[in-house]
């Protein structure tokens, strides 16, 4: 049986431990905390952190294979590593282009893969010569996730929120449509589509809202959405599952957001939506089995769940009751002892074929179901 390693104890690693029930494999995984929701789901835990050399390296010796929840992971340990003969998934050299957003837009721009324009600053000082960029949004190159590590400015005066570290200013985008498209790549290259998702944010937290599967979009920009998200993954040259988030603008332009080399928040319905959940997928790629099939059973919504303004300490789920006589939801929760504001403690996906009973069931559960702390 293959050992195969997951950086990351969190709720990706824990969904992809549900997915590996099904496959003959040995799992590990590598948190910092013991009561991470993957400690319990896993054949090994491993206490360590991700991010020292020494901890990846000594947990990844000896496995067949290694996968990621999360980019902030030690790259040079994942190098030594690949050298020695463990696959990585992603490969190092994609995950270094995508880790730090700098080198990413970098890599959209030689690769000539439309991007929002941008200019690197290497301080908040950097910002005062930059007033004519403005509206931008402000990206720290690493170390940002779930919008933090992205502040928009839209006056000079929005300055003193940028970031005092190497960061990129981007072009504000008039939105539209934010998409996201999740992608399985084999390690001979084979590369398969889900259908693109339509993800609703929340201004206020700069954090998503809920979304929509399959994105309601016409034929071309379907084809576009697609063209695009299939060159990003095909450049990048790594087996793996990525996911690629993109802008339509008010002009019909598509352009590239991010990219995630791992399974993905927009992801998290394909786990009853799809034929093949995103999960299900990775451990058909690293296991080197065929790939799943990608397509929708049914469309679907996703609500996050995440930890209400105010509340912060042993999570309890008021309105739980009430969601799980919802016939057509399906409740995820993550299995994290603490709540605090904004924190992702679960989501629920909804399934039906009508759009508005996908919308009035997602805001039902947003409304209805709420992290408090005891
Ligand atoms: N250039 C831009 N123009 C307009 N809005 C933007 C721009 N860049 C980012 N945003 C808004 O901010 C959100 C978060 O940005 P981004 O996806 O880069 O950050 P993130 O922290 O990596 O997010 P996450 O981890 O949630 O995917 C975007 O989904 C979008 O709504
Ligand atoms: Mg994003």
């Amino acid at each position: 049986m293959k050992k195969v390693g997951i950086l990351g104890g969190g709720q990706l690693g824990r969904m992809l431990l549900q997915a590996a029930a099904n496959y003959p494999v040995e799992t590990f995984v590598m948190e910092n905390d013991s009561e991470c929701p993957a400690a319990n789901l896993c054949h090994h835990f491993a206490k360590g952190d991700i991010t020292k050399f020494e901890d990846v390296y000594a947990f990844g010796k000896g496995l067949d294979a290694l996968t990621i929840e999360i980019e902030s992971v030690n790259e040079a340990a994942l190098e030594k590593l690949e050298a020695e003969g463990v696959l990585i998934y992603p490969k190092p050299a994609a995950l270094k282009i995508i880790k730090n957003k700098i080198l990413q837009k970098q890599f959209y721009k030689a690769q000539e893969i439309p991007t929002s324009e941008f200019v690197v600053t290497t301080s908040r000082e950097a910002l005062l010569q930059l007033t004519d960029f403005l509206p931008a949004a402000h990206k720290i190159g690493l170390g940002g996730y779930d919008g933090k590590g992205v502040e928009l400015l839209r006056t000079s005066e929005d300055f003193s929120r940028g970031f005092d570290a190497p960061a990129i200013l981007e072009k504000l985008v008039t939105i539209k449509k934010e998409i996201a498209v999740i992608i399985a790549v084999s390690n001979s290259g084979e590369i398969r589509l889900y259908p693109p998702v339509d993800m609703v944010f929340d201004s206020r937290l700069n954090l998503l809202d809920y979304q929509i599967s399959p994105a309601d979009l016409p034929q071309n920009l379907l084809w576009k959405v697609e063209a695009i998200a299939r060159k990003v993954v095909k450049d990048l040259q790594s087996p793996g599952i990525f996911a690629v988030e993109l802008f339509i603008d008010d002009k019909d332009n598509v352009l590239v957001n991010e990219t995630a080399p791992r399974v993905h928040n927009s992801g998290h319905h394909t786990i009853e939506a799809n034929y093949c959940s995103q999960f299900d997928m990775l451990w058909r790629i690293i296991l080197g089995y065929p790939l799943g099939n990608t397509n929708h059973i049914f469309p679907a919504a996703i609500v996050n769940l995440l930890g209400a303004d105010g509340f912060t300490g042993p999570a309890y789920y008021e309105g739980l009751q009430e969601v799980l006589q919802i016939e057509n939801a399906f409740v995820h929760i993550y299995g994290k002892k603490e709540t605090k504001p904004g924190r992702k403690m679960g989501h629920v996906t909804i399934l039906s074929r009508e759009k508005q009973e996908l919308i009035h069931q997602a805001n039902r559960v947003k409304f209805g179901l709420i992290v408090k702390s005891q």
